[in-house]
């Protein structure tokens, strides 16, 4: 596929934190890429300078569980196996594997007891971060235990003949004290990693890519919706195509307050040629009146967005693909790495655009985490607004409003919005924040405004922190800041009677309420 010489696999064996570990990598300079476990036969391993082993939520002596494929270690390549992948190794080498005696969750001290490549130059005693129900009790032929758990249970091993290494707790979980130089000592001490990945590298080569495969006399066609990824797969584009590249923006009614003069301002900044701006705010509400079922409503948007598409599609001609930015978790959330991922909302429309229009896809993002993302934009000249600014799902405001979407629950949504966005960025906070909104639905409450009782609105505030929007926690504001945005809200949105704070993390809530 490319120019990168050193590429991690991370095999997936269904693990909550198989995309921690890839982004870890990546974290620590090293390129990775996720692959379901039913999947590794497509793949030549030695392709590949280090292989990592997820964790896993199946016992490796449970019928139909996932097994190691013997490649994996026959292969040569380095290996590092976590909790599951941990068990797997064990296991498949002559190990056994026992429901643990004692079941060790969170926070659990370690002691090193040999030297070793994971834990060079780490302190003999550290915090780590376990989940697991299984443990090896009897390390296979050839490996030597490294370190156990304060209760005595086996928590890492290395291979004496080969470079294969264990560990039963999660090095990628930031709770793991030195987790990250664990991984680090991997990559590069046990699999010998050398060079430093920059997303750039990546995006460099895309552009060629997309040079090469779109013929001078053919245009292609993106649909931008002011959020970084579009913006920063334009800027890419333009950089490969020029003007050969038509941005759609559509207003469809649902985005936040002066987002379209903003995006408008920000597509002339970027020089881009061809912007075709379409009013669509009518046709898309037109189209939701009555439908208050989450998915029917994405559905409803999809559809509509395809239509605006086509109309703009045949309107310039000779459009032959379609740009998306689709970026790595989006492929993955929606089940590309096979069939251990599950979609718990249809999010993003990938591959069904094209399909519909009959045109080739370019996803110049799609290897990408929203960081690197981040850091592309910014190499590319993008502004900071466009770089800092929360990540906007493309339903905008109608997956944030329960229920049916109207006027008047729009303008709520929209006013109490702008209020959390403003008093974060006030309080300084904006930025440490994944996302931060505000949440409206049907249900009301009776109010006292002045010597009027007035039976209101709820608005549900709703502000997370995410590393990539996989899992997510809600953010323990200050109750000042807190105060200030519910006395706004109450104050300033009329129809308003009660403001409530989201305190549910993902899982098992999800970030948007629909
Ligand atoms: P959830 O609500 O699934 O959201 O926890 C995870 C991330 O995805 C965004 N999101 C969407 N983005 N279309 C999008 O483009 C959608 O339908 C959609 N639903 C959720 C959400 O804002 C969060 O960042």
């Amino acid at each position: 596929m490319s120019s990168i010489k050193e590429k991690v696999l991370i095999i997936d064996y269904g693990g909550q934190y198989t995309h921690l570990i890839a982004r870890r990598c990546r974290e620590l300079g090293a390129y990775s890429e996720i692959v379901d476990n039913s999947l590794i036969h497509e793949l030549r391993l030695s392709e590949y300078s280090a292989l990592i082993l997820s964790g896993g939520p199946k016992s490796v002596y449970e019928l139909g569980s996932p097994q190691l494929e013997p490649r994996i270690i026959e292969s040569g390549v380095p290996v590092l196996g976590i909790c599951y992948g941990h068990q797997l190794i064990a296991n498949a080498l002559g190990g056994e594997v026992v429901r643990s005696p004692r079941r060790e969750y969170g926070r659990t001290r370690v002691i090193v007891e040999e030297e070793s490549v994971l834990f060079a130059g780490l302190p003999r005693e550290q915090t780590v971060w376990m989940s697991h129900g299984d443990v090896v009790v009897t390390p296979p032929y050839g490996f030597r235990v490294v370190a156990r758990s304060e209760y005595g249970l086996i928590a890492a091993m290395e291979s004496t003949e080969r470079p294969v290494f264990t560990v039963q707790f999660h090095p990628e979980v930031r709770h793991t004290e030195h987790g990250m130089r664990m991984l680090e000592n991997f990559l590069r001490r046990g699999a010998g990693l050398r060079e430093r990945w920059r997303p750039m590298e990546r995006i460099l080569e895309i552009i060629e890519e997309v040079r090469k495969s779109v013929p001078e006399t053919e245009e292609v066609l993106l649909g931008v919706s002011g959020g970084i990824d579009s913006l920063t797969t334009a800027a890419v584009l333009h950089q490969a195509i020029g003007d050969r590249l038509h941005t759609v923006f559509v207003d469809h009614g649902l985005l936040r307050a002066g987002e379209t003069e903003e995006v408008m301002r920000v597509l002339k900044s970027m020089g881009l040629e061809n912007v075709h701006f379409v009013d669509a705010r009518s046709r898309f509400l037109e189209a939701l009146r009555g439908v208050s079922d989450p998915e029917e409503k994405r559905k409803v948007i999809g559809a509509l967005f395809i239509e605006v598409f086509k109309e703009i599609a045949s309107r310039i001609g000779r459009v032959r693909y379609i740009a998306q930015g689709t970026i790595y978790p989006d492929r993955v959330e929606s089940g590309a790495t096979g069939k251990t991922t599950s979609v718990i909302k249809s999010h993003h429309n990938v591959g069904g655009l094209p399909r519909e229009l009959g045109l080739g896809l370019i996803e110049p993002l799609r290897d990408l985490y929203k960081d690197e993302v981040r850091e592309v934009a910014r190499e590319l000249g993008l502004p900071e607004w466009v770089v800092r600014r929360h990540p906007f799902p493309g339903p905008g405001l109608a997956v944030r409003i329960i229920g049916e979407v109207t006027e008047e629950k729009l303008e709520v949504c929209r006013k109490a919005s702008a209020i959390v966005e403003e008093e974060l960025i006030r309080s300084g906070l904006y930025e440490t924040v994944w996302q931060a909104f505000a949440v409206v639905g049907d249900d009301r409450w009776v109010g006292v405004k002045g010597d009027e009782r007035e039976e209101g609105r709820v608005v549900i505030v709703r502000i997370v922190s995410s590393e990539d929007g996989m899992t997510a926690d809600w953010v323990r504001l200050e109750h000042e800041t807190l105060d200030r945005i519910s006395r706004r809200i109450t104050n300033e949105v009329p129809s308003v009677t009660m403001v409530c704070y989201a305190v549910s993390s993902k899982p098992p809530s999800t970030i948007e309420p629909c």
